[in-house]
């Protein structure tokens, strides 16, 4: 693939779409996960041009935004092509949540208004925040009163519940909802569990069941069928979160299995086509964002790519040592470093 892929339209349109979900109008319900320090913005658009119905910036913290911290604002920015895009903010009040919302769309238009209350991170929580709030479903509801007067789509990203929580995954849910949110995501994990252990689809799916059309699922997509049985379980949409760090052309490849028109060369898993779509996206990401941002979503992504075939572990180690984005380019096109080039263009399928 070498042009930059288009935003494909009706290509990634499943049949029946667009729907509105949680308020918003999108082709498809295969959305890319908020990921900090990742759906940056050429992030963001490079996956909405392979597909994705919709994504969100990373958590952006609604004091950073207040205290105008200037790298806090810079999470926001965006080009209008990546639209439908949700805003995703974390703080511990809803006067923070609500100051900074209303900061944020002085920079920018969003479709969706969400909050993040399933961080399970120490920094997140020890300030009362991400999942932190799920012990503290008033102020949690509280939020999503203070967003509805900004006239979007509200939203939540929440955990499942520990066992012996007071309420349950669903009361929680429901108090959400009896607040005015349009839209819940729930990660089948609890907040102890942080990213260990396999996210439970059962609690996700029994969720689903009681609020028809509001529930989004997240945890542990890698494959298309993952998506797949999120939705026969009654999501109404799916989150691609760690998955297109392993496969770049994740999203492509679970529409065309859902249905949509997706030309054959967004699907291919080859190692050729996976490095030319990383090639891709870490040129958008050089000119926009910078060189250190995109040796750094390189870096994440090598290993997945520089596995299986003879040479292999010589180019991932390669791969962490470059220092120059120039040389990201040599390993991804098999010019190598050093004698490295000619393992990576001679023996890609070739498995040790
Ligand atoms: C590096 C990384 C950063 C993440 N950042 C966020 C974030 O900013 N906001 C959020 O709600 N979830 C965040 N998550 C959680 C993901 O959105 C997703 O819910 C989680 O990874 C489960 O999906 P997966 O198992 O398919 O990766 C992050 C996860 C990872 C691995």
């Amino acid at each position: 693939m070498e042009n930059n892929p288009q935003t494909g339209g009706a290509a990634f349109a499943l049949p029946g779409w667009p729907k509105k979900i949680g308020g918003v109008a999108v082709e498809n319900p295969i959305w890319l996960a908020p990921l900090a320090g990742i759906t940056f913005s050429s992030f963001r658009r490079f996956h909405r041009a392979l597909g994705a119905g919709l994504v969100h910036t990373e958590m952006v913290s609604a004091l950073g935004l207040i205290y105008k911290g200037r790298k806090t604002k810079e999470l926001l920015y965006g080009f209008d092509d990546e639209r439908p895009c949700a805003l995703q903010l974390f703080g511990a009040s809803a006067q923070d949540i609500a100051n900074g919302a209303e900061i944020a769309l002085t920079i920018r238009g969003f479709d969706a208004l969400e909050v993040n209350m399933a961080c399970p991170m120490p920094k997140v929580t020890k300030k009362g925040a991400g999942s932190k709030l799920m012990e503290f479903p008033d102020e949690a509801a509280a939020m999503m009163r203070a967003l509805k007067s900004f006239g979007l789509p509200v939203w939540a990203k929440v955990r499942v519940m520990p066992r012996g929580s007071a309420l349950s995954t669903a009361d929680f849910c429901a108090k959400l909802f009896e607040a005015g949110a349009d839209f819940v995501f729930v990660h089948g994990r609890t907040p102890a569990q942080r990213y260990e252990g396999t996210a439970s689809r059962e609690a996700v799916g029994e969720v689903a069941s009681l609020f028809p059309g509001m529930i989004g699922g997240s945890g542990d997509c890698y494959a298309p069928e993952d998506f797949e049985d999120y939705l026969a379980r009654g999501c109404a949409a799916v989150l691609a979160a760690r998955g297109v760090l392993r496969d770049a052309l994740l999203v492509p490849r679970t529409l065309k299995r859902l249905g949509a028109p997706v030309p054959e060369d967004f699907c291919s898993q080859t190692p050729e086509a996976q490095a030319g779509i990383l090639l891709e996206l870490g040129r958008n990401i050089y000119n926009t964002e910078g060189e250190p941002l995109a040796l750094m979503i390189a870096k994440r992504m090598l290993g997945a790519l520089f596995k299986g075939f003879a040479g292999a572990p010589k180019l991932r180690r390669e791969g962490a040592m470059v220092r120059k984005w120039e040389d990201m380019e040599k390993l991804l096109t098999g010019r190598g470093l050093g004698e490295s080039g000619a393992e990576c263009g001679e023996a890609p399928n070739q498995e040790i």
